[in-house]
């Protein structure tokens, strides 16, 4: 599907040297990963909703139950490629002096794109962390550690769970880099979950021009500068390189 960019975002791309992009599911929709919300549907796992399996207090109540979660997530995931958005995003990082890239998806399919320092708000589902020492184990070559290697306690999935907190630092960064950026972009986001939703106020108060790409109008539309409706891997190509 062809979408019209217009003149000015074509001229504000071309001038820009501090970039920031927030994305979220809609941006791996297109690479088969269901989302959480939009289209009106919830995830469901086993008759429990995401946000119940995914949460803090699943994880207090029940390791096991959220490890099994995550494991059919991987399991999904394992066969899933990056599409064309997560591709052209992955140029991006060589195009602008100043690129950053902040998701709130954990399925690892922007560093499979070859995107590099990817600033990660919920974590990642092929890392497991110790409950202890917080010690982060890589799954993607190899198999979930039963516990964790270094002192032995239980091992969690590196991800934050609902009513959690994020990873230290992580946020302040993004929001730093968004105070700074002069173009950005929010692609695939329903931008109802905080504080990443936050960002993109945080980049137009500073002065950026900030561009929304969504099937759907979201909580966020009326605030951007311009609004791209459609599906991130048929729009985020003809953005510009
Ligand atoms: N391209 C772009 N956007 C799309 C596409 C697509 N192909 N398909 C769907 N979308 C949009 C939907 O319209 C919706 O606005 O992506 C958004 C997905 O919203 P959510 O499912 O709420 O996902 P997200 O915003 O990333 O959720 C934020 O909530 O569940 C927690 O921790 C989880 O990181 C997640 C956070």
């Amino acid at each position: 599907m062809q979408v019209s960019i217009s003149a000015e975002l074509r001229r504000r791309f071309a001038e820009a040297r501090r970039v920031l992009v927030l994305t979220g599911a809609g941006v791996s929709a297109e690479s088969g990963v269901p989302t959480f919300r939009g289209g009106g549907n919830t995830a469901v796992w086993k008759g429990i909703p995401f946000d119940v399996i995914s949460s803090g207090a699943m994880l207090e109540r029940n390791l096991p139950a959220v490890w099994e979660w995550f494991d059919y997530r991987r399991g999904v995931l394992a066969s899933l490629e990056p599409n064309p958005a997560h591709y052209q995003i992955a140029r991006w990082q060589d195009r602008f002096p100043d690129f950053t890239l902040v998701t709130q998806n954990v399925d690892g399919l922007h560093q499979k794109a070859g995107s590099r320092n990817v600033v990660e708000l919920h974590g990642n589902v092929w890392r497991a962390r110790c409950t202890v020492c917080r010690m982060g184990h890589d799954m993607s070559e190899s198999a979930r550690p039963d516990a964790c290697p270094s002192c032995g306690n239980s091992v969690r999935p590196d991800v934050v769970l609902f009513g959690e907190m994020l990873p230290p630092g992580v946020f302040e960064f993004a929001a730093n880099k968004a105070a700074e950026c002069d173009l950005c972009f929010v692609i695939g986001t329903s931008a109802i979950v905080y504080p990443a939703a936050g960002l993109p106020a945080i980049a137009k108060d500073a002065g950026a021009f900030v561009c929304e790409v969504n099937p759907e109008r979201t909580p966020l539309s009326s605030l951007c500068d311009e609004v791209i409706t459609g599906k991130a891997g048929e729009v985020v190509p003809q953005i510009g390189l």
